[in-house]
Formats: C-alpha cells, structure tokens, sequence
C-alpha cells in the first residue's frame, strides 16, 4: 500500500529543515537578531528589511511557520463560509517567502496559478526555491514589486496580504486594500494580534464593505465591529509545532508556541457567515464551558453551555478560540 501524500505543512516543515544548512549557526543567529531588531525598529521603512539570503533563510526558519499556520486558521474559517467555491487562481501580495501560497493549497486542492509579489528579491528567490518541493506551486510566478500608490494587480479570484500592512504607510494600506478590491473575489487580511495589528484589519474591513464587499470571517456580520476601540482587540491564536530547526533558531525547548492573529476575510461571493464565533479562549469549569461569542446583533456575550445542555455542552468541551458557534451540523 502507498503512503499518503505528505500534507503542505509536512512538505513545507522539511523544505524548511534544509534551509539553514551549509550556514553557521552563529550566523543564523545573528540574522535572527537581525530580523527581530528591525521588526522591532520603525516600520515602514524605504527599502526591503530582507536584504539577503541570509535574511530570508533566518526569516522563513523564525517566521514563516508561524505565518503560515496564522493564515492557513483564516483560509478555513474564510472557506467555511464560502462552502464549495475553490479559487481559481491566488496572487499574494507582499507575499515574501509564500507563506500565504501554501496556506491556501493546504486549504483548498488542486492547483491553480499563483503569483507571489513583493520587493525583497531574496525573499522571492528562496520562495520559489522552498515551492518547488510542492507540486502545486512549483509553477508559482515570483515577481518583484513595490506595493504603493502606483499598485495594480490583475483581476484574481483570491488576493491574500498576509503580515504586510504593518509594514506599510497609511496611504500605501490603503492603496493595497483598494488594489485587492478591485481585483479579487475574496480578499484575505491577516496580521499580527496585537492592538495595532487590530486596529489595521479594521481599516482594511470597512475599506472593504465600503467597496461592497460583505465579511465572510470572523465576523457573523459585515455591521460595525461591537469592540469599543482602545478597550479590547479581536484576535485569534494558532498553534505552531516547532521543528528542531524552530527551536534551533528561536531557543527555547518548547514543543510548539501559539502565534496570534487578527484577520479579516471579506468577499463578493454569497457568504454563509458563522451564527456566532468564539473570540476568547473558551474556560472550562466544573460542568460548564464559558464561551465569548460575537454574534449577529452585531453583540459581545458571553455564553454559559453547562451540563444540562447535553449535546451542546460535549461540543463545547471541544469548541476552540476562533471557532464558529454552534459548530455546524455534520
Ligand atoms: C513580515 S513579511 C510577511 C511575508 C509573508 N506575507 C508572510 O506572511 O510570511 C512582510 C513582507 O512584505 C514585504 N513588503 C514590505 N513593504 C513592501 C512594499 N512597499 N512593497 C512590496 N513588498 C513589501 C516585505 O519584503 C516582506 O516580504
């Protein structure tokens, strides 16, 4: 009997483990250092942060699991929206080392045209060589770009922008956001999941339904966000196992690390959106699940599901951060 196929995470996890190999570890730890001080620096900045192999080779080895995994939890959220749509070609802007392309082929089969556009020409470089152990990126189309006002992008089915408005000015955001409008089907925006990261996806959501698009995820609603701001910031957390390589890099012994996340998946397709999503992680007590649920209205509640509620209360016990609520009938 064959083996099954290896998933994209298994694939892209051992393209990763050969990355660091033939550099010094002194060095990788240094172009980690590298990396976190100028993430840490004032962003945006005039030119690319990735400046060379070594910097890519330290970014997708510190980052791109992590990255990967964040936008893989809001490409199935989106896609539980949209049930049966499967785009029909991808472009990911910003896209760095294509942390983004492979997130959507662990997310929908098949292979479709995907372009990767960023300005780092060594972060393109070493994302076509990472994408070539997936057959269904290999023919994946790297292309040198500079996201500003001038930004166009070619009519696609999905634009994804994944950890880049952080990077950018507020004229050059909103710039992005307007181009992936007027592009795509479904625009995904995902970001750190920090107050700040908030606080952009919500500028890019109501660029988005101001341009007719409705939200398909994590909002049951394309209404307001009920959040006061500068009270609370919605955002999500997924888990990332660590390969030794990861350990190797970031320190540290621990088997996996939670990245968290904000994101926004907005669409002119039909949506089906959740009836109510879990925005905390949920506390289980003695015979009862407490889950903070934005629902419909558009509300904040929290919601007791204990022991007499039979069914519902066992779904609870299994119900995650981010998950929609009730989990959808089988
Ligand atoms: C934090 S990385 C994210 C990479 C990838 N999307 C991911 O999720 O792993 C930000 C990326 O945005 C790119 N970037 C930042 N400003 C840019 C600009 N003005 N034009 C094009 N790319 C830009 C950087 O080169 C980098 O690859």
């Amino acid at each position: 009997m064959n083996a099954p196929a290896p998933s994209p995470a298994e694939t892209l996890r051992s393209a990763l483990a050969g990355l660091l190999d033939g550099l010094p570890p002194r060095q990788a730890a240094q172009a980690v250092d590298r990396l976190i001080a100028n993430y840490r620096g004032a962003t945006p900045t005039e030119a690319p942060i990735l400046r060379d192999r070594a910097d890519v080779a330290a970014y997708a080895a510190y980052r791109m699991p992590a990255t990967f995994e964040a936008v893989r939890s809001a490409l199935a959220a989106f896609a539980d929206a949209v049930p049966g749509w499967v785009p029909r070609d991808h472009v990911d802007v910003g896209g760095g080392t294509g942390a983004a392309a492979w997130a959507a082929c662990a997310t929908w089969d098949g292979e479709r045209p995907v372009t990767v556009l960023d300005w780092a020409e060594p972060a393109l470089a070493l994302g076509r060589e990472l994408a070539a152990a997936h057959p269904a990126l290999k023919a994946a189309d790297w292309q040198r770009t500079r996201i500003g006002p001038a930004l166009s992008l070619a009519g696609a089915d999905l634009v994804t922008v994944s950890y880049v408005l952080n990077e950018l000015t507020a004229a050059d955001r909103a710039a992005l956001v307007d181009a992936a409008a007027q592009a795509a089907q479904a625009v995904v925006v995902v970001e750190p999941g920090t107050p700040d990261g908030y606080a952009r996806i919500i500028e890019a959501r109501d660029r988005l339904v101001s341009a007719g698009f409705r939200i398909a995820a994590p909002c049951p609603h394309s209404a307001a966000c009920p959040i006061v701001p500068g009270t609370d910031w919605c955002h999500f957390s997924a888990r990332v196992s660590r390969s030794s390589l990861h350990r190797q890099v970031k320190g540290g012994s621990l088997a996996y690390e939670d990245e968290k996340f904000g994101y926004v998946a907005a669409t002119r397709l039909p949506v089906v959106p959740a009836p109510a999503r879990v925005v905390r992680k949920p506390q289980i007590r003695k015979g009862q699940v407490l889950l903070d649920l934005c629902e419909t209205d558009p509300a904040l509640r929290r919601a007791t599901v204990t022991k007499r509620h039979g069914d519902l209360y066992r779904a609870a016990r299994d119900t995650d951060w981010g998950d929609a609520w009730p989990p959808a009938e089988d």
